[in-house]
């Protein structure tokens, strides 16, 4: 859905259809909406213009005939002529560049997700973050002035990134027992980096990537973008089932696996202990690395999770990649890695050629959140308020969804992952949702084969937001389940 900010003035003497006609030239002219553009459909624009479809009608026809529109009905109404273009014949076709950019665009629900979530009046049962209630400003002000009165200058840093930061992270590391030298240990700019610069790093196109099914790696688009493929192996409530990896590993080209071992995004699923020994030995055996994606490692609400994949690897075998973004503020852009020192050379050479490092800003903070301890002090606090959520979460579920859906109960991070009893219409509710002002993660956008789930986070709205959303959403899937046509 477009978002626009402009409506035609109903008190003006100049007619409704002229006025708009007039606003999207000035779009065309702008390029805003540039040549090869398809406008929103005629029932769309006069519902956000809030005007009849035939004034809507009367402005098109205006427009076509003065030779900038072409088309109707089921292909769209097209930009074909920009203004000037008109004139001159000059501005080039924007929309095949941006068909043809090497980066696939997002799915169109995420990206609807994307833009929706910051319009202030959803429910945002979809966003995988901290809740503003829960961030620490005033431990945040302490640790600022901290910064201010050590900040020497905010120049470029070193390839790997500020030496002080990655110290702090090393001694960090080891009290969850990877011992990683300040050396082994790459900046970047929050985990998703870490994993874009694994890829275009270390991978080869074609080569094929082993990942959970369901994960959170399925609902991006990175690694086919880099031409890679994804192949998903089931997981049961250990994890990823590595006895399947040989099998698998027989039919494709793999070059990696990738596994979130904690808190699992979407599924919140935790990986035993006895599943990471076993991973690690199968994968040393197939000579397969793993991409150990870490960022929920501290969300722990009943007990720890297990140590890290990492920690019992004595081969270097695995890529470790954390961040603070789901700790302390995913706005700072700051996460690690932590590999075999010629690979993390390699990637921060490829860093330093693609944005040369993270902000020195944030660098400086991440470093002093972690010196002072308030980092700490502050992931206890998070854990007590995650723990409440989750225990609302679980009894607004268990009174109005029993009927409906199945879930597990998540031991930590942000989201439950429920999986409805009844086979309906998942765009629709998907859409359905939006409209009453509910965003949520539906399980299609991480493979059909959860077309039924839902991915819901009880990290972010705030708790009454939290109840209210999940009761409605619970009478829309009953309305959905109860009508026919789903
Ligand atoms: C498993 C996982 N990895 C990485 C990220 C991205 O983290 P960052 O903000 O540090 O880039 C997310 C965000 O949702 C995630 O769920």
């Amino acid at each position: 859905m477009l978002n626009l900010d402009w409506k035609p003035n109903k008190a003006s003497s100049k007619a409704l259809y002229l006025q708009i006609a007039d606003y999207i030239k000035f779009k065309i002219s702008t390029a805003e909406w540039p040549v090869g553009f398809v406008i929103p459909p005629q029932r769309e624009l006069s519902k956000l213009f809030n005007v009849n479809r035939s004034t809507l009608v009367s402005a098109l026809d205006e427009l076509k005939a003065e030779g900038l529109l072409e088309g109707n009905g089921k292909g769209g109404t097209k930009i074909i002529n920009n203004i000037s273009q008109l004139l001159n014949n000059i501005q080039p076709n924007w929309q095949s560049y941006i068909e043809e950019g090497i980066h696939m665009p997002n799915f169109k629900t995420i990206k609807q997700i994307n833009d929706l979530e910051f319009k202030s009046d959803y429910i945002r049962l979809s966003t995988g973050e901290a809740s503003p209630e829960m961030f620490p400003q005033e431990k945040m002000s302490v640790v600022l002035n901290e910064v201010t009165k050590s900040m020497k200058n905010l120049g470029y840093e070193g390839p790997k990134g500020m030496l002080y930061l990655r110290e702090q992270i090393s001694k960090y590391l080891n009290t969850f027992g990877i011992k990683a030298p300040a050396s082994s240990i790459l900046i970047v700019s929050g985990a998703l980096q870490a994993i874009q610069l694994i890829t275009i790093g270390l991978l080869q196109q074609g080569a094929t990537v082993f990942l959970e099914d369901p994960s959170y790696m399925y609902s991006l688009q990175t690694f086919q973008s880099l031409g890679m493929r994804r192949s998903g192996i089931p997981i049961d409530e250990e994890g990823i089932k590595a006895s399947l990896i040989p099998e698998y590993k027989k039919k494709n080209n793999s070059s990696i696996l990738y596994t979130i071992p904690n808190f699992q995004n979407p599924t919140g699923t935790v990986m035993s202990q006895n599943r990471r020994q076993e991973l690690m030995k199968v994968c040393q055996k197939e000579k397969l690395p793993i991409i150990e994606d870490d960022v929920y490692r501290e969300l722990w609400i009943d007990t720890p999770p297990p140590k890290p994949i990492k920690s019992i690897d004595k081969t270097g075998l695995v890529l470790y990649v954390g961040s603070v973004s789901k700790t302390l503020s995913p706005g700072l852009r700051i996460g690690w890695i932590v590999g075999p020192e010629p690979v993390i050379e390699r990637l921060s050479d490829i860093k330093m050629q693609t944005d040369y490092g993270s902000s020195s800003l944030s660098q400086l903070t991440v470093a002093k959140w972690i010196e002072t301890g308030l980092y700490f002090d502050h992931i206890e606090t998070l854990r007590k308020q995650l723990s409440l959520r989750r225990q609302v979460t679980l009894e607004v579920l268990q009174k109005y969804f029993s009927e409906i859906a199945t879930w597990n109960i998540p031991s930590g991070g942000y989201y439950v992952w429920v999986t409805l009893k009844y086979k309906i219409g998942m765009y629709k509710l998907f859409n359905e949702a939006c409209r009453i002002g509910i965003l949520l993660y539906p399980g299609y956008i991480y493979d059909s084969n959860f077309n039924y789930s839902l991915r819901i986070s009880y990290s972010y709205a705030p708790i009454e937001e939290l109840q209210q959303g999940l009761y409605k959403l619970s009478k829309l899937i009953k309305k959905l389940i109860n009508s026919k046509d789903t």
